[in-house]
């Protein structure tokens, strides 16, 4: 009964690169073996639907996210692993808890004022394109969260204003109508580098400089013989701190590859032969996996079946807390 709850969503826009992998999906994979922690990993759809307006898009996403999880080895008889739609208690939640937040809370969110500042610069109206659906983002993170009482959510560093958010929402809540909900705690590891993308910026969709996880094996050479790197020959030393491609390739070595990787910098190793390396590191990690991805790909009814049992284990908490939610601001039977 003391199990620690983690909890973490993945928005479903878009396909898994290196950079989930590494900062994300590896870690949260190798957590929900820890015989201490009951983890919830959810596809959260809902808040896709904040950014993207392609039906296709999001549902390929889903697929190939949930396809991905399964096949890096999440065991989901224990890590709770769902979708966030298939549990109609959060979007419920995201009603009452939507009655008792101060909208001056929701003005303060990271994502909405940006969005209102470019508005600003570019001369418009201040809530030009803002959808609701933006403005209450965090009301639905909260949801997520507090339906399942997490102790820890693990975050970017950029989801950690939602995380405060996520305590201020339920501390409210609590306030009116009893204590109802566990305060969360943005789990953020310093460990975990930012990966950095081929251009050497943080590897993210938006820089258009990702390396996608499941590449068949030339197509994921070819991605890596595109890092950015400088114009020293074969022979000339290296530096490892401004390298984009020693960053990768640390991400995946162990200790001792790693300095080798150094002495080879220094000793003036060609960047050819350096992504050479690269390449066959990273392919020996995924090389099964990848495999393994494939088969589940091509059998979005079997992905699909274990969802619905994941999403299942996820509302026998989620209902019966619900009921006890309902109850507490006065939503009963009348009989
Ligand atoms: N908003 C998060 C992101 O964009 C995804 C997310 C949704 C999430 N609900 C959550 C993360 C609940 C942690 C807990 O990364």
């Amino acid at each position: 009964m003391s199990k620690r709850t983690v909890l973490t969503g993945i928005t479903t826009t878009g396909s898994p690169h290196l950079g989930n992998y590494v900062g994300a999906i590896k870690p949260a994979i190798e957590a929900s073996h820890n015989a201490d922690v009951q983890s919830c990993y959810f596809l959260a759809d809902y808040h896709a639907l904040i950014k993207c307006r392609e039906p296709e898009v999001v549902h390929q996403s889903t697929l190939e996210i949930a396809a991905t999880w399964i096949a890096l080895g999440l065991d989901t008889d224990k890590a709770i692993f769902y979708r966030q739609s298939d549990i109609p208690e959060i979007t419920e939640l995201t009603w009452l808890l939507t009655c008792t937040t101060a909208k001056g809370l929701m003005n303060r969110a990271h994502a909405y004022k940006a969005a209102v500042q470019e508005n600003v610069k570019a001369g418009a109206d201040p809530d030009y394109a803002v959808a609701m659906g933006l403005f209450s983002y965090p009301i639905l993170m909260a949801a997520d969260i507090l339906m399942f009482n997490a102790n820890q959510v693990p975050v970017g560093r950029d989801q950690v204003q939602h995380l405060e958010m996520a305590r201020d929402i339920g501390q409210r809540f609590n306030h009116h109508f009893g204590e109802f909900f566990i305060l969360p705690e943005a789990v953020v590891d310093d460990n975990v580098a930012v990966l950095p993308g081929r251009d050497g910026r943080k590897m993210s969709k938006s820089y258009n400089n990702t390396i996608p996880l499941w590449l068949p094996e030339k197509k994921l050479r070819k991605s890596i013989m595109k890092i950015v790197t400088n114009s020293l020959e074969p022979g000339e030393p290296k530096q490892t701190a401004d390298s984009a491609l020693f960053a990768i390739y640390s991400a995946f070595a162990s200790p001792a590859q790693r300095s080798e990787m150094e002495q080879a910098y220094a000793d003036g190793i060609g960047w050819g032969d350096a992504k050479q390396q690269c390449f066959e590191l990273i392919n020996n990690e995924l090389e099964t996996a990848r495999a393994t991805y494939e088969e589940l790909i091509a059998q979005p009814a079997k992905i699909e079946t274990s969802l619905l049992e994941g999403a299942e284990r996820a509302r026998e908490i989620s209902r019966p807390f619900m009921q006890q939610l309902r109850n507490a601001v006065g939503i009963r039977p009348l009989g």
